[in-house]
C-alpha cells in the first residue's frame, strides 16, 4: 500500500485540516506526530526507503530506538497538508542509540522534519513507556484564548486546572490530571524539551506560556478533543473576565468532588484547594 492511501496517513492529514480551520495553526505554526504500530508499518514497507542518511536529532531517546513515526515537515503551510501531504509530512525511524534519526518516506522538496522534533521524540519516550505503548500521538498547536491566558493568569498549575475545569463539566472528564505549564522558552531547543518532558509524566496537556500547548494521546481524536474541550473552556473564561471583574458563582471544590465520585475521576486534591473553599 502506498503511504497516502493508508488510514493512519489519511487519519493524521484530516487532522491537520480540521485543526487549521479551528485557528490553531496559522501559517506554519504547530506540527504532529504519530508513533506508528508494527501493522501500519508493514503495510506501506513498499514505499519506504532505508537509504538515507542519519541526522542527529538533538536530544537522545533510547527508548525509541528502531521505532518509526509519521511527523509534519518543519515550516510546512497546514493550509497546503491536504493538497501536498508528501511535501507536508514523512516518516522517520530512530537509530538503535536512539541519538539519530533518517528519513524513510516523504518531506518532499528537501524538507526535514518539524524544529520541534526534540520535543515530540522526548514526549514520545516518555508516554511510550508510561502507557505502556498505548499513547501514540504527540501534537503541538497554538490556540489563541488558551495563549491568551497565559498573559492573564498566574503561570500556576493549580490556578489554570481549577479555572478550566469549573469553566465547564467535560474539562475535569477529558483532562483530569489538569493542565501542566511551562514558562516561555526558546521554541525548538532541546531545553523546551526537557522542561515538556517532565511535565508529560504527570499531564496529559502542557501549556507552552505565550506560546501554544502540547498534548498526547492514543491518536488524533483524543489530542483533537483535548484541545479543542481545554481551547473551549479558556474562551468562555475570556468572555466572563471581558464581562465582569470576578465570576459571581461558580463550581466549588465539592461540586468537583461530587462530580468526581460519579464519574471515577482521578482527579488530585491539591488542584480541588484554592483560596476560595
Ligand atoms: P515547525 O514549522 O518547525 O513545525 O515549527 C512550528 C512551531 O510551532 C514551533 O513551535
Ligand atoms: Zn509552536
Amino acid at each position: 500500500m502506498r503511504v497516502t492511501e493508508a488510514p493512519f496517513f489519511t487519519a493524521l492529514v484530516r487532522m491537520c485540516d480540521d485543526a487549521r480551520r479551528e485557528g490553531w495553526h496559522e501559517c506554519h505554526g504547530g506540527n504532529l506526530s504519530c508513533r506508528l504500530g508494527a501493522t501500519e508499518i508493514t503495510a506501506v514497507s513498499e514505499d519506504l526507503s532505508r537509504t538515507g542518511d542519519w541526522n542527529p536529532i538533538g536530544v537522545r531517546v533510547p527508548g525509541l530506538a528502531g521505532d518509526v513515526l509519521l511527523i509534519t515537515a518543519a515550516g510546512q503551510v497546514f493550509r497546503n497538508t491536504a493538497r501536498d501531504p508528501a511535501k507536508s509530512l514523512g516518516i522517520i525511524e530512530v537509530s538503535e542509540d536512539g541519538a539519530r534519526y533518517r528519513v524513510l518516506w516523504g518531506f518532499g522538496g528537501g524538507g526535514r522534519p518539524t524544529s520541534e522534533l526534540p520535543a515530540h521524540l522526548a514526549n514520545h519516550e516518555v508516554i511510550k513507556r508510561r502507557s505502556g505503548g498505548r499513547l501514540r500521538m504527540v501534537y503541538h498547536a497554538h490556540p489563541d484564548n488558551l495563549i491568551a491566558l497565559s498573559f492573564i493568569l498566574p503561570l500556576d498549575e493549580v490556578v489554570f486546572t481549577r479555572e478550566l475545569w469549573e469553566m465547564m463539566p467535560e474539562c475535569a472528564m477529558i483532562f483530569p490530571a489538569g493542565i501542566g505549564i511551562v514558562p516561555w522558552m526558546v521554541p525548538g531547543t532541546p531545553q523546551i524539551a526537557a522542561a515538556t518532558m517532565e511535565k508529560i509524566e504527570e499531564f496529559d496537556i502542557v501549556l507552552w506560556a505565550q506560546h501554544g500547548v502540547f498534548a498526547v494521546g492514543e491518536g488524533p481524536d483524543a489530542c483533537f478533543g483535548l484541545v479543542e474541550t481545554a481551547e473551549k473552556a479558556a474562551s468562555i473564561l475570556i468572555r466572563v473576565l471581558s464581562c465582569v471583574p470576578a465570576k459571581r458563582q461558580a463550581p466549588g471544590a465539592q461540586d468537583l468532588r461530587d462530580m468526581a465520585e460519579v464519574f471515577r475521576l482521578p482527579l488530585k486534591e491539591r488542584f480541588l484547594q484554592s483560596r476560595r473553599d
